[in-house]
């Protein structure tokens, strides 16, 4: 049998706050299992009565078809408009002055669009799009900076039927090509430029390049922001804040059958070219809206800040989709994390009251490097509850979140999910849940989640396999655009009627789910399978140790044996004598067979755009080896070269 061996040993729990609990939307153990045993035992009465929250257009006639596995229909026979679930019935109600979006510019300009302004915004900017031609069915593809037109631009396509196809705004002009022609996008929508770090940053030339000689392409739609000098094309280009003073703030929702496609959004595959994930409509914002309301606990005064980028599934369900859908005050922030100084999210926390805080690992990680200082500076008492996405998070993390940003009196929310399941499926639920850093611990609302060894079996308590989820969920994708084969062989072909996430995980005596990383990550040392999440994290629990990503690389003797590669404190000059402390730290925190062959020092880790470690690349660099796999989405180009050269 091929497990994955458990070799994590987290014994700390937290039960929600008793302040939280009290006020918190679901509060009871009972109360929880009552609604997740409906939502598994009588699916179409939970979803039914869910979704019928939102305003239809023309109500559905079935909740699931699940017919042509593994292409589901949710809601069918239903039509709405993703737009007016999110603003209409806001807009014209008790919401028309409630702020929607609170944006904060790198350069620390602000502005704030209640749901009646963000409404019209998105009315004029779908007209704009009208004008220039496009029309239910078309796609479009959205390349912006953090600012509100990139929400104002995502709303106004759903409000005329056209599926946008976001592309996070640091993509090369390469990168944004191949997904403009994948996705046969006839429409760019960008901006001149953004503010980062200190200096513009342009985005226009790469669209420019991008679509060079793409016929297809008929409109370039930009956003003014930074106001930094462009190319023009008369007949291709169009400057949106002019078209919109002309256009008219009204614009009649399309109604939308539940299965219209809503957007495409493209995630890269461990091999070849990126993979276009389908959402459609109906059953992407009821799972977007749901999840939003329970595992943030939203309530009507709440300051929501997501900090992921628009780009992301998390910023598409999370920023936009499931916060607007539910009528919340969200925050957005354009620049980067540290600019102009390291405190700067604290300062918008302060500054904008923030309630509700959700961001990366990663991200933790590079606040803690910074220092305690930061976070000290400022106000965090508006804070009620933290979340996190992305990543396992190593329970080191966790607990400086927990004591730094939370004070030890917000729950902590690890959220797992992916591009492709639309929105969050497993979580603690703030109110109910008892949190344990490094678990996202049970399965969310309709969630049948479970881990299962090679053959589809079950395993039983800490046995290390395959999570896969057994049945499906509304906001499921529909599959990969224009590639029905490769949609059944990513997902449903390791395990024929379940769907396999690709993730590694356990559950616990307690019925806690563990993610454990991708299972393409795992290493096999003399036959023991090792998740690398757990030897990253025995890394990061010593002292000195900033992030840490461990690959295997091929051992005569033992198979595989593990390669470290290690950041440690700023300041800090490591040395041998680090290096055996570190080795000698991780036999002692889980055993000699996990002591790591080899160490190497580096002063960053090669991830992709979203955060994420790019261990692929670390498994070469370790071979000794050349990296001939995709490297588009990497972060920082300039670190493959340094760790090369970092080689003894
Ligand atoms: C993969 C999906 C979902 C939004 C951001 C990432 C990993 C995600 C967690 C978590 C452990 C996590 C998984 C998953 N992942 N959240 N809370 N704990 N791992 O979306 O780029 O589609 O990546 O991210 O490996 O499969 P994505």
């Amino acid at each position: 049998m091929n497990q994955i061996e458990n070799v994590l040993h987290e014994n700390r729990h937290f039960p929600p706050p008793p302040e939280f609990q009290a006020k918190a939307r679901l509060s009871s153990e009972a109360a929880y299992q009552r609604m997740y045993r409906e939502s598994i035992d009588q699916p179409d009465a939970f979803w039914g009565r869910i979704a019928r929250e939102l305003p239809w257009i023309e109500p559905f006639q079935k909740v699931l078809d699940w017919s042509n596995a593994p292409f589901a229909k949710w809601f069918v026979g239903g039509k709405l408009n993703v737009s007016a679930v999110c603003l209409d019935q806001h807009a014209y109600g008790v919401r028309a002055q409630k702020p929607a979006i609170i944006w904060e510019g790198e350069p620390g300009d602000s502005r704030t669009l209640s749901y009646g302004e963000l409404h019209l915004e998105v009315c004029r900017f779908a007209n704009v799009l009208k004008r220039r031609g496009l029309k239910k069915g078309d796609r479009a593809a959205i390349y912006m900076p953090m600012i509100p037109e990139a929400a104002i631009a995502m709303l106004a396509c759903a409000r005329i039927g056209v599926a946008h196809s976001v592309v996070f705004g640091g993509f090369s002009a390469q990168a944004l090509r191949e997904r403009i022609e994948d996705g046969a996008c006839t429409a760019v929508i960008t901006a001149d430029g953004s503010f980062r770090r200190g200096s513009v940053l342009a985005l226009k030339p790469q669209v420019d390049e991008a679509v060079k000689g793409l016929d297809a392409v008929h409109t370039v739609f930009v956003v003014r922001r930074a106001k930094n000098p462009i190319e023009w094309s008369k007949t291709r280009d169009v400057w949106v804040h002019e078209a919109c003073a002309e256009a008219s703030p009204e614009c009649t929702p399309e109604p939308m059958d539940s299965e219209d496609l809503l957007f495409l959004l493209y995630t890269s595959g461990s091999t070849g070219r990126p993979k276009g994930i389908v959402h459609t409509t109906g059953g992407y914002i009821v799972g977007s809206y749901l999840s939003t309301q329970y595992v943030f606990d939203l309530r009507e005064d709440d300051v929501y800040w997501c900090t992921a980028d628009v780009g992301w599934v998390t910023g598409h369900s999370y920023i936009v989709y499931g916060p607007l859908a539910n009528g919340a005050t969200v925050v957005m922030y354009e620049g980067a994390p540290n600019t102009p100084h390291p405190g700067r999210m604290w300062e918008i926390v302060d500054k904008h009251k923030v309630t509700i805080f959700y961001t990366a690992p990663t991200a933790i990680r590079a606040f803690m490097k910074w220092g305690d200082e930061w976070p000290a500076k400022y106000s965090l008492a508006t804070l009620r509850l933290l979340g996190t996405v992305g990543e396992p998070i190593n329970p080191e993390a966790w607990i400086w979140y927990h004591k730094q940003i939370g004070h030890e009196r917000c729950p902590i929310v690890d959220t797992w999910w992916q591009t492709e399941t639309g929105s969050i499926m497993i979580t603690p639920l703030p109110g109910v849940t008892s949190t344990t850093p490094g678990s996202a611990t049970r399965p969310f609302f309709g969630v049948d989640a479970a881990v299962v060894d090679e053959a589809g079996k079950e395993l039983g308590p800490n046995e290390g396999g395959y999570l896969v989820l057994r049945r499906p969920w509304p906001s499921m994708l529909r599959g990969i655009w224009g590639d029905e084969q490769r949609y059944r062989d990513n997902y449903w072909s390791k395990f024929k009627t379940m769907y396999f996430a690709g993730d590694g995980a356990r559950r616990d005596e307690h019925g806690y789910l563990w993610i454990l990383g991708r299972v393409d990550d795992v290493i096999n040392v003399s036959g023991h399978r090792l998740s690398t999440m757990e030897v990253e994290s025995a890394l990061v629990s010593h002292a000195k140790v900033c992030e840490a990503a461990v690959v295997g690389r091929p051992d005569a003797l033992t198979g595989q044996a593990i390669c470290a590669f290690v950041t440690v404190d700023t300041g800090l000059e490591p040395d041998d004598r680090l290096k055996q402390e570190l080795m000698e730290h991780v036999a002692k925190e889980i055993g000699k067979l996990a002591r790591p062959a080899e160490i190497r020092f580096t002063d960053m880790l090669p991830k992709t755009r979203s955060g994420k470690i790019m261990r692929r690349l670390l498994r070469d660099i370790a071979a000794g080896i050349e990296t001939v796999g995709d490297t588009s989405t990497l972060e920082d180009f300039s670190v493959l070269a340094r760790l090369r050269d970092n080689e003894e």
